[in-house]
């Protein structure tokens, strides 16, 4: 019998080989992080092999370390300020908007500055990624600086976010590539938009980067069992 977790690999598989095929000769490349992007990363080492030439920078160690395993040739932002394309996963997109909660990998702050050096985003996901109003489903990840971070915490609070620090296994703190922690905050959707969400992030100290993404898709590619469906960004 088919188990729902197939199904899912096989729309984010479909997802993943359509996103890598947008990739032509001579681009510079952002790859994500996730499941679906380790498969877009799978699918971009075929390609190289089999001669597309190519360079990219990863949004995380992880995906850095796949892309090399696999002979995709990697560059850095002193070479190469400025991205074409980036494909990545997301943890929820809003219908309509196209705006993304990203970052439940744990690799925000790269996604965010590697998505905002790219003339495009396109982004790779299952069915179940897709709903009505962000924050339904999941919280939004908020990447902070260690020190003090429980007054951070204080503050977020105050606006109804209800943050909590993201912990490993054993109880310790995650502790991201960019050696910060992470606060997981609901959304107060009866008081703030995702927008004043976004800027109430945005100003508190202590705060790095948070996993709203308004506005940055410029294209979604949805996996199925029976193909694919793509949504194009209207700004
Ligand atoms: C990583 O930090 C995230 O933003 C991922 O892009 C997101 O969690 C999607 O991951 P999956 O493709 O594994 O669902």
């Amino acid at each position: 019998m088919t188990q729902p977790t197939d199904v899912a690999e096989a729309a984010k598989r479909r997802a993943a080989e359509w996103a890598a095929q947008q990739i032509h000769d001579g681009m510079a490349v952002g790859l994500g992080s996730g499941t679906t992007s380790a498969l877009v990363i799978e699918e971009v080492g075929r390609r190289v092999a089999a001669g597309l030439c190519i360079t990219a920078i990863a949004t995380s160690e992880q995906s850095h370390r796949e892309a090399v395993s696999l002979g995709i040739p990697m560059t850095d932002f002193a070479h190469q300020p400025h991205l074409d394309l980036t494909i990545d996963g997301a943890d929820e997109v809003e219908e309509g908007t196209l705006n993304l909660i990203k970052g439940h990998g744990g690799a925000l702050l790269r996604e965010k500055i590697v998505a905002m050096a790219s003339s495009k985003l396109l982004i790779a996901v299952d069915p179940r990624k897709l709903i009505k109003t962000l924050g339904s489903v999941f919280t939004v990840p908020v990447e902070v600086v260690p020190f003090g971070w429980e007054t951070t915490a204080v503050r977020l609070r105050d606006y109804g976010f209800a943050p909590e620090l993201r912990v490993n296994d054993d109880g310790k703190p995650y502790i991201t590539d960019g050696q910060h922690y992470i606060l997981h905050c609901s959304l107060p959707k009866s008081r703030l938009t995702a927008e004043q969400a976004a800027d109430a992030f945005s100003q508190t100290v202590g705060v790095v980067e948070h996993g709203l993404f308004l506005g940055m898709a410029s294209r979604v590619v949805i996996g199925s069992a029976d193909g694919i469906q793509v949504l194009e960004a209207r700004h």
